[in-house]
């Protein structure tokens, strides 16, 4: 097994990467490394998320640095200076209806971005003697889009061919094709894991999820696109990166592993699922509540169905989902219901001065 020393982090202000930070901290993970969070803090980042990392270890294991990753001077420099083993890249544009409206940036942050941090890996992996010549350097998050979109049978393979369909997709796609490139080319070892819709606390409240919890509880409308029966296939947050880390010590170099829920809703049903747990715990009426649901035009190019086939990592690295989905949703409720002054900075866009109030400065 892989032993993780100096990780490079990049979009470790965002829901999934600060999720995987916070794990990788928590006290029974048996990790003695530091961390290098690399942000630019676009609207997704957001500092906050990371408090209880910062108070406890910054400056001494966890380190922020707020910048872009297609600045290369950046990236040259924190593989020297921190003798980075390890990347994990999740930092993106991720939101499919954001790339709709304006699909540019997805092209600089997902292609470029993602480019820019290879060259920087590939630089610093040739020039080493050391512990990086070996294992897993660079991983790379993905997504399940871009294998395209399912009918209402099979699910995507690891072998499946790309099909992606819309800006977000095809930029994530170009990404992981450049990934693997610099594998086949330099023999750069990276791994890729492309994995389904992840929910949990402190994501972002434009995702499906948090979007529907927030405007129940703030008696607004429901926005369903379409016929509301798309089918996404859900996973906790904190089993993804539960996967991420095993790929990470135990990963074979060049290889994809495919990450799921095997947990299919149609959005609709998902809703009325939300609808029975938020009214539950927060005292709303349900049928005042299922009155504001609202069919609005549908999404462009809405892919219909995905599902994943994980069977892979499952055999390979032993991976075994912790969360069911009730337990799961009803956590994910609960947090939102606590955290009211997280959901206010959020709102207020408060969340952008967080660094400022309370990062001592070093
Ligand atoms: P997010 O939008 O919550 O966070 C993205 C983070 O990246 C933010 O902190 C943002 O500030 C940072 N970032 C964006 N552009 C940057 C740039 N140019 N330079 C530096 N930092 C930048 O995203 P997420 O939902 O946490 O997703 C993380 C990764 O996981 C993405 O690569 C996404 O494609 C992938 N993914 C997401 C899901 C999902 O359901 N959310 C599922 C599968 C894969
Ligand atoms: O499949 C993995 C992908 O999941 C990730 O790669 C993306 O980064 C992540 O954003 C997510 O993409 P989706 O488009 O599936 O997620 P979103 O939460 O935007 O939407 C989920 C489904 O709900 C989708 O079918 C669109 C629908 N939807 C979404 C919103 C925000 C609605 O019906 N109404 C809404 O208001």
């Amino acid at each position: 097994m892989r032993s993780l020393q100096n990780i490079l982090v990049t979009g470790g202000a965002g829901f999934i990467g600060s999720d995987f930070i916070r794990a990788l901290f928590a006290e029974c993970s048996g990790f003695t490394g530091r961390v290098i969070n690399l942000d630019k803090l676009t609207y997704a980042g957001n500092a906050e998320n990371l408090s209880t990392v910062e108070k406890k270890f910054g400056g001494t294991r966890y380190f922020f640095v707020q910048a872009d990753i297609c600045d290369k001077k950046t990236a040259d420099f924190l593989f020297s200076e921190y003798d980075i083993d390890t990347v994990v890249h999740f930092a993106a544009e991720s939101h499919v209806d954001r790339s709709i409206l304006g699909p540019e940036v997805f092209l600089r942050t997902n292609i470029l971005g993602t480019f820019t941090l290879l060259q920087a890996a590939k630089n610093a992996w040739q020039k080493a003697d050391g512990s990086i010549k070996d294992g897993v350097l660079f991983h790379h998050i993905s997504t399940d889009e871009v294998y395209g979109s399912l009918g209402t049978e099979g699910s995507f393979k690891e072998t499946t061919a790309y099909e992606p369909r819309s800006p977000y997709s095809a930029s994530k796609a170009s990404s992981d094709h450049f990934v693997k490139a610099y594998f086949y080319t330099y023999g750069l070892p990276v791994t890729l894991s492309n994995c389904s819709n992840n929910y949990g606390p402190f994501q972002f409240p434009e995702k499906l999820i948090p979007l529907m919890i927030l405007n129940m509880l703030e008696g607004k409308k429901l926005p369903v696109y379409g016929d509301g029966k798309q089918i996404r296939d859900w996973i906790h947050v904190s089993d993804h990166n539960a996967a991420v880390r095993l790929i990470l010590q135990s990963g074979k170099p060049g290889e994809t592993y495919n990450i799921g829920g095997e947990n299919e809703w149609e959005n609709i049903e998902l809703l009325h699922k939300l609808i029975e747990i938020v009214c539950d715990k927060a005292g709303l009426n349900r049928d005042t509540v299922i009155q504001t649901i609202t069919h609005v035009t549908d999404r462009l190019g809405h892919d219909r169905r995905y599902a994943i086939d994980c069977t892979k990592i499952k055999k390979e690295l032993n991976w075994k989902r912790q969360f069911d989905f009730e337990t799961g949703l009803a956590n994910t409720v609960d947090w939102y219901l606590k955290n009211k002054a997280w959901i206010d900075n959020v709102r207020s866009g408060e969340y952008r001065n967080w660094i400022e109030k309370n990062y001592t400065k070093r």
